[in-house]
């Protein structure tokens, strides 16, 4: 498989980490052989490469262009053009989300499509305001469309949805959907300032790249979105959701939540009616209550199976390459002959 990757933030080091430490196995059990014939990067150059680049060089590199260019590399491509005509069967959009216009992630997308290549998303941008276009498109080029690791990273959030629970009318789902701010939570309550504790989560790659997308709320309301469109065929917008952030909770708010038994949550809640996102006090013997640091949870409301939670890592570099790793699997398995 030719992989194009768009972006070279915390999502795609991650997913080229994994397969830089896991190639040998994941080419002996699955017979997948991803190379990377292509990379787009917003400030340190593009590079196509038709006979595949290295994902360990690929980190280690300090000046991708000059190496990239001794390397043997092209170097004259923009982000547009490899998206449509890289020697790839698959990009990977992965630059930082933008809620309010989806680009320039959108124009990657489309271009991609255009080009005849499958796609997979960790942008939640193109998903959340443009999924009918892309899914015709998609269908029309006759290319699969893939965006695990929008929704609770790597956690198979989509997928326990889409596939494990086809044929359940879901009826609602509700839990917390951002990392970042129950990571800030989670070490609030240890005491440690909120300026503090979002640097931290920064510098740990869990934060968007503008960080208020996840402490107002934006992005767990994007997700609630793409949740909305994939489980109950429901377009919502975010002017529609009502959405609070943590931004306003103090130490003081955190500590009367404790000494009442209770902790402050961020709580994404969306059903084919409507969303919203709000900070929520829900007692310590609440099943939520134990989701700490950067895990999300989900718990979907059903019609025969009565409420499913799924729980695991929100964010982060590896679970969130490891969603992009989860759909690249998918298309392989749906590529190879049955
Ligand atoms: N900033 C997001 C979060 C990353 O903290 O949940 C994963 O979408």
């Amino acid at each position: 498989m030719n992989i194009a990757l768009i972006g070279l933030g915390a999502v795609n080091r991650g997913f080229l980490e994994i397969l830089r430490d896991k190639g040998e196995s994941l080419k002996a059990q699955y017979g997948f052989a991803p190379r990377i014939v292509a990379i787009a990067t917003r400030t340190r150059g593009c590079l196509v490469a038709p006979d595949g680049m290295d994902p360990a060089w690929l980190l280690a590199a300090q000046d991708l262009r000059s190496e990239g260019a001794a390397r043997g590399c092209e170097t004259g491509w923009d982000a547009l053009r490899i998206a449509r005509s890289a020697p790839a069967d698959v990009v990977v959009e992965a630059t930082p989300t933008d809620l309010t216009s989806a680009q320039p992630a959108l124009d990657h997308c489309r271009a991609a499509i255009a080009g005849g290549k499958h796609l997979v998303l960790a942008n939640k941008g193109p998903i959340a305001l443009a999924y009918d276009e892309l899914r015709r498109a998609a269908a029309q080029a006759g290319v699969l469309l893939r965006f695990e690791a929008t929704v609770m990273a790597g956690t198979p959030s989509l997928r326990l949805g889409m596939q494990a629970l086809a044929g359940c009318a879901i009826r609602s789902a509700r839990g917390i959907l951002n990392g970042t701010t129950n990571y800030m939570l989670t070490q609030m309550e240890n005491g440690v300032s909120y300026d503090a504790v979002l640097a931290e989560a920064q510098r740990l790659g869990y934060a968007e790249a503008d960080p208020t997308a996840d402490v107002d709320g934006w992005d767990a309301a994007g997700k609630a979105i793409i949740l909305a469109a994939v489980l109950f065929n429901v377009r919502l917008t975010l002017d529609q959701m009502q959405v609070t952030g943590i931004r306003a909770l103090t130490l003081q708010d955190i500590e009367s939540a404790r000494a009442a038994g209770e902790r402050w949550k961020l709580i994404a809640e969306v059903t084919p009616e409507g969303g919203k996102v709000a900070p929520v006090r829900i007692a310590l013997s609440h099943p939520l209550a134990g989701v700490a640091g950067t895990t999300n949870a989900v718990t979907f409301n059903t019609d025969l199976m009565g409420d499913i939670t799924l729980i695991g890592a929100g964010a982060g570099r590896l679970q969130t390459g490891f969603g992009i790793l989860s759909d690249l699997l998918d298309i392989h398995h749906s590529r190879m002959p049955i």
